[in-house]
């Protein structure tokens, strides 16, 4: 692998495009905001701003999905065969590929996560995802069904099903995986043949704008993928509610996806939602110890626990729980926190200010209820959003930071006794995203998984994605599944056609 630059040696292109002021995508045009309104957006390592952006609201995303509505229903796009939009995505990802360094850089400016993770993880996933999502284009097919009519005797009829795209997509998207995410919701779109307005998340929208230029790049046509960053409460908010928008995928918050479903409920556009999470992460006493620390580890602190499927509440068995929380505490006390465009960084600051005084709120709350930091606790530093990589003990079920989602590299380690008891309180959350299991005894491991009420389970393993495996949540994790085979379901409306022959 090749070696990853230090700060002190920065891309040309990335810096060249940070230092412009960005417009946004609507009908193939890059234009301002109506308004005429600009944000900024922040570096979080130095609090500094990066970079001004179109503030699209209202008006802008009613020009946007006219833009997609007319791409959908009259545009080029409405004639290409499957093949022609399978090569469009393909192309896309050869171009993403072909810039990965600008994107992991602009990455690392924009959300703070270190360059050398943004470089081998959120890059490589989103091209992977294009070009799994390419090959679909040419496979979403129906089924014919034989039927009976019980009123028609004697009658024949060939019936048949054809999934056809869902039409105009709003896709409002968060800043923990600015990139990765907006490819998540844009590859499916358009290997159905659907037609976007992406709302990218204030905190980050740099990604999906230079992959706005990669769409022009690639010969998708115009308005087929429109992209107006804004705030939540505006742009997003209007996106959410627009009568013209078929469908609403969103990832972000619990608290907004609730919003999002009340604003979809005028036009009933379908919803999808990728939330929060509370997943627990169990270690069992036959277990690996090693493997089982540096995963455990590994599970809590990637993306700084800015993951909705974060291994937040580490739940490991009586006998090892010393031994387990030592050596959490021990990884946590390796992590070198900095900036992430140093090429010695493990963990960047936190996205925002906000962020961080969420996560110490977090913090707080948990010292101020008997709970004890093992290691770390608090803020990093006094410039940047930093917070040092937390293990917290003598928690109980009720404190917040064992119940709510603290977005940040903080875990709550709790002992249990017996199975029984670790799958109760396992699923004792409002959340259902994920779970990891840790142990030798295989058989145990798939009667567990069987029991936890979640969208995705690890054995003897984290983290682990795949443009493949679909991904989402039970209970109040959300609505639908991103990626894999499944995913096609959201951004496609079944016909069922029925001849009488
Ligand atoms: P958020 O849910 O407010 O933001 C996510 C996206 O939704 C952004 O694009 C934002 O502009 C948009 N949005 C916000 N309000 C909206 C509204 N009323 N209508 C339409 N769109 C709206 O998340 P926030 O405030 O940035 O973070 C708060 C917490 O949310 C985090 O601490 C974390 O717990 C959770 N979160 C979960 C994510 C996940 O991957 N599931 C990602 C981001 C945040
Ligand atoms: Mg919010």
């Amino acid at each position: 692998m090749a070696t990853v630059r230090s700060i002190a040696q920065p891309d040309s292109r990335a810096m060249d495009f940070v230092s412009r002021t960005h417009k946004m995508l609507i009908n193939g045009q890059w234009v301002e905001a109506v308004s005429g309104k600009t944000f900024p957006t922040y570096n979080p390592a130095t609090g500094e701003v990066l970079s001004r952006i179109a503030e699209g609201d209202r008006e802008d995303i009613d020009r946007a999905v006219k833009s997609a509505r007319a791409a959908f229903e009259t545009g080029p796009w409405s004639r290409l065969t499957p093949s022609e939009r399978g090569r469009l995505i393909w192309k896309l990802a050869d171009l993403l590929e072909q810039n990965l360094e600008e994107f992991a850089e602009l990455e690392t400016l924009d959300n703070g996560k270190p360059f050398k993770v943004a470089r081998v993880a959120d890059v490589p996933l989103a091209v992977d995802l294009f070009r799994y999502m390419a090959g679909w284009a040419t496979k979403i097919e129906g089924t014919t069904i034989p039927i009976s009519v019980p009123y028609a005797p004697g009658a024949k009829y060939l019936a048949y099903t054809l999934r056809e795209p869902v039409g105009v997509v709003g896709q409002i998207i968060p800043w923990n995986f600015p990139l990765l995410m907006a490819a998540w919701k844009l590859g499916p779109a358009l290997a159905t043949g659907c037609t976007v307005v992406i709302k990218p998340a204030e905190q980050t929208p740099l990604t999906c704008i230079r992959l706005g230029e990669l769409v022009q790049e690639a010969g998708i046509p115009d308005g087929v993928v429109n992209i107006v960053p804004g705030y939540g409460e505006t742009a997003g908010a209007a996106l959410a509610a627009h009568p013209g928008v078929d469908k609403i995928a969103f990832t972000g918050s619990t608290e907004v996806g609730k919003l999002i479903l009340q604003a979809a409920a005028g036009n009933l556009k379908k919803v999808s939602l990728e939330l929060g999470g509370k997943s627990p992460n169990v270690v069992l006493g036959d277990v690996d110890v090693n493997a089982a620390i540096a995963g455990s580890a590994s599970a809590i602190f990637f993306n700084h626990g800015q993951c909705c499927c974060a291994g937040s509440r580490l739940y490991i068995e009586d006998q090892i729980f010393d031994r387990v929380v030592e050596g959490v505490a021990e990884q946590a006390g390796k992590i070198r926190v900095g900036s992430g465009m140093d090429s010695t960084t493990d963990m960047g600051p936190l996205v925002s200010e906000e962020q961080l005084n969420r996560v110490c709120g977090y913090l707080e709350s948990g010292l101020s209820d008997g709970a004890k930091a093992v290691v770390g606790g608090s803020r990093f530093g006094d410039k940047g959003y930093f917070v040092k990589p937390t293990v917290l003990v003598n928690t109980n079920d009720k404190m917040k930071v064992v119940q709510e989602e603290i977005f940040g590299p903080v875990v709550t380690a709790i002992p249990f006794k017996d199975t029984e008891e670790l799958v109760t309180k396992a699923n004792d959350t409002v959340y259902g995203l994920a779970a990891g299991i840790w142990t030798r005894d295989i058989q145990k491991a798939h009667r567990i998984a069987s029991q936890l009420r979640a969208g995705t389970v690890w054995i003897n393993c984290y983290n682990i994605f795949d443009a493949a495996l679909p991904f989402g949540g039970y209970k109040q994790s959300g609505w639908g599944r991103e990626m894999g085979k499944d995913v096609l379901e959201l951004y496609t409306e079944v016909k069922a056609v029925c001849a009488a022959i």
